[in-house]
């Protein structure tokens, strides 16, 4: 009795989440109030499944219902994904979900058509799924205006863009130079039994790991970051590039600050319009025994910049689609309209325009998006060359999303003294 009450409750929690998901509220702050709660590894599976496989999920149950109803739609996400990954047993799965529809309705009729749709789905699985294939929308599960715009702005690679998203989120690690060789830290995972893959010198676990398995977390010898987001002490380095004052003007929760520090002996200033978002960054410095001074502050003006302080590196990092890490966030499928694309465009112009102004005379803008549309990437660079004084483009990287990392995007743009 009680197992079935823990297992009612569960289904509940998802429907609720999965129901603001889809109305809109930003998935990791709706999952930070589950944070600790008994089942959150089964909670996360449910959620997390269902909004990857939207697409799927929306066009088996279109396929599935003559007349469908609003009301139930969640709890058939849940139904068809658990019937289709999970390894609970189909009776199980259908008993359980039939059982809470008429906890949660008190229409009987509503309950028969939840148990005759999973039926149905279980029945006709094979089929139902190889369908899938014919569409990319349903196959990698992405909205069709993104696979439409990549397949304008990046003919070359939208495919290989679009599988690579459609992997699990890889879970990269950033080893402190300061306090351990890589060698030495590669030796602690061995020791620890747990698995790795190098790629450009930068580690991906095979598996997620907590934190608390993860060997010197918390003495500071390692960061959990994308690989993807480690490039900026590679092109850097590449272009003899060694930076004494670096101002990173969107900073938080400070992944690229820490590894700057942890790389270079340099005083940098850290900059986020988000408070809350601010206190990440310390609080990574603090576990990394780095320092900083850290500001809350807009980088569209020039208000925090009190002493009119000058950089040679000012780090961008700028606000995006953060489509380059939908396998991590994968309600930006369901949110992201391609209306967005332009706000975010005229943002990150003002806000480069602006920190133009902080990079002194042969000093360096390191531009950096977490997408992977060229509105956001390749054109704003043109976009630069053309309208911030003395700049030229050092070198450009697109970081393309794989099953070892997420999507991003580099460029180094040089103030020449003119
Ligand atoms: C992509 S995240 C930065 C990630 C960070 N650089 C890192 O490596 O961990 C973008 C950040 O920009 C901040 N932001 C957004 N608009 C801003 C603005 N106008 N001025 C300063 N920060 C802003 C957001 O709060 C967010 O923390």
């Amino acid at each position: 009795m009680f197992h079935v009450k823990l297992k009612m409750k569960l289904y509940k929690q998802v429907k609720e989440i999965l129901e603001l998901v889809y109305s809109g509220s930003n998935l990791n702050l709706v999952m930070d109030q589950y944070k600790g709660i008994e089942d959150e590894p089964r909670l996360k599976y449910l959620v997390y499944g269902v909004i990857r496989y939207n697409f799927a999920l929306e066009y088996l149950i279109r396929k599935l219902s003559k007349h469908p109803n609003d009301k139930v739609q969640t709890i058939l996400f849940i139904g068809i994904f658990e019937l289709w990954f999970s390894n609970k047993p189909n009776y199980a799965v259908v008993n359980d979900l039939v059982e809470f529809t008429k906890e949660s309705f008190e229409n009987p009729k509503i309950a028969s058509f939840v148990n005759a749709i999973l039926r149905s789905f279980q029945r006709d699985k094979e089929s139902l799924l190889s369908e899938l294939n014919k569409d990319y929308s349903t196959k990698f599960n992405l909205p069709n205006w993104f696979i439409d715009k990549l397949k304008i702005s990046d003919k070359p690679n939208y495919l290989s863009i679009i599988s690579g998203l459609s992997y699990h989120p890889a879970f990269g690690i950033r080893v402190n130079q300061r306090k351990i060789k890589l060698v030495d830290y590669v030796s602690k995972l061995v020791n620890a039994n747990i698995e790795y893959e190098l790629i450009n010198n930068k580690l991906v676990l095979s598996e997620a790991c907590a934190i608390e398995k993860l060997p010197g977390f918390f003495d500071g010898e390692v960061s959990v970051q994308d690989i993807g987001a480690q490039y900026v002490v590679d092109i850097l380095t590449r272009n003899n590039v060694s930076p004494k004052f670096v101002l990173d003007a969107c900073s938080a929760p400070g992944g690229k600050a820490c590894q700057i520090l942890e790389n270079y002996d340099c005083d940098l200033l850290a900059v986020d319009i988000a408070h809350e978002r601010l206190a990440k960054v310390k609080q990574n410095l603090d576990r990394l025994n780095l320092s900083a001074q850290l500001i809350v502050g807009d980088a569209t003006n020039q208000k925090w910049n009190k002493d009119h302080q000058m950089f040679d590196l000012v780090i961008a990092d700028v606000p995006c689609s953060a489509t380059g890490t939908i396998k991590r966030n994968p309600d930006i499928k369901l949110t992201r309209k391609l209306s967005d694309i332009d706000n975010f465009v005229m943002q990150q112009r003002e806000i480069i325009n602006n920190l133009w102004s902080n990079v002194s005379n042969d000093g360096y803008l390191m531009y950096i998006t977490c997408s992977v549309l060229h509105d956001e990437n390749q054109d704003n660079v043109t976009w630069i060359k053309a309208n911030l004084a003395n700049s030229i483009l050092i070198e450009e990287l697109q970081i393309l999303p794989s099953l070892h990392n997420d999507g991003l995007f580099y460029a180094l743009i040089k103030k020449h003294n003119g």
